[in-house]
């Protein structure tokens, strides 16, 4: 007899768990955004994720660089930190940085300090084949790790520019391989970036752990997309795997003109935002003579 798969509303009495995730496979689709900070923290868990990823993508949305290379592991700590005093229920998963686990050595490091320091309960780490030491060692030591690949962000200067991988029969034989190669190794997840559904679905069917989807249709065990992607808050562009659930771009762009028409119109303080000295002071308050200060 199998297992029955846990749904989110079992899982939601208690926090989610690497474990919880990986018995996910086949049952209920795992839901997964990326946060942040505390506040987009708050915002993804008290909707209801199963799993927040604080992806290196910040380097791109929140800090506004090109790619996602320049992000440092204190960046990603700091970043981890804030979002983990927001996340009360799903997975907490942080993003090892490029080259952060170029050896083995360097992701145990990395690990123990976005766990240890961050408060991340997962890690997750781009590549296939090439990071199986890595990925060994680190479950090895009790760390969750969650696998990337497909479109690897962190390999956009191989790749020539962000492009969907997996595009031919052998490319998507290649997929397979490190998908496998990553379970093997003992990730309880696997990241599938910007890749056609056909080899998304092969992928998805060829390991027993989840596929979280980004870019890859809707065959995938989970799907995952970055928060400012899915709210209109970044504008440098948008991928077609994307789609917007909300314009807060706009929204606060409007909100913040609001409030500048309101200040050069004297009506914003207004009363409810004025604080006003008790009637017993006032006659006193009168008493004070200002002399301007000379210049
Ligand atoms: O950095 C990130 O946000 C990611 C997701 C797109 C999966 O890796």
């Amino acid at each position: 007899m199998s297992t029955p798969k846990k749904t989110t509303t079992e899982a939601k009495a208690k926090p989610v768990t690497a474990p919880d995730i990986q018995a996910m496979k086949g049952g209920e689709k795992i839901c997964c955004m990326t946060a942040y900070d505390y506040p987009s923290g708050l915002i993804v868990d008290q909707a209801g994720v199963d799993l927040v990823l604080v992806g290196d993508s910040l380097a791109m949305v929140v800090l506004g660089r090109e790619d996602t290379l320049s992000v440092t592991v204190d960046e990603m700590v700091h970043h981890t930190r804030a979002a983990a005093r927001g996340v009360r229920r799903a997975l907490l998963v942080a993003d090892m940085p490029f080259m952060s686990f170029a050896t083995v050595e360097r992701a145990l490091c990395t690990a123990h300090r976005l766990m240890g320091e961050g408060g991340a309960r997962a890690v997750k780490l781009e590549g296939g084949r090439a990071v199986v030491p890595q990925i060994t060692a680190l479950v090895e030591a009790g760390v969750p790790v969650m696998a990337h690949v497909g479109l690897t962000p962190q390999h956009v200067a191989k790749f020539g520019g962000f492009k969907a991988q997996g595009k031919s029969a052998e490319a998507t034989r290649v997929l397979i391989e490190d998908a496998q190669a990553v379970e093997e190794a003992g990730a309880f997840s696997v990241v599938l970036e910007a890749m056609p559904v056909e080899a998304a679905r092969l992928v998805t069917e060829a390991v027993t752990i989840p596929t979280i989807g980004i870019g890859a249709g809707n065959v995938t065990d989970g799907q995952i997309l970055v928060y400012h992607d899915a709210l209109g808050l970044f504008d440098r562009f948008t991928p077609k795997f994307v789609r917007r659930f909300a314009e807060l771009g706009e929204a606060s762009r409007k909100a913040v003109e609001m409030y500048c028409a309101e200040v050069r119109k004297t009506t914003f303080p207004g009363d409810k935002n004025t604080f006003y000295m008790p009637e017993a002071e006032l006659a006193q308050v009168r008493k004070i003579k200002v002399k301007p200060k000379k210049k």
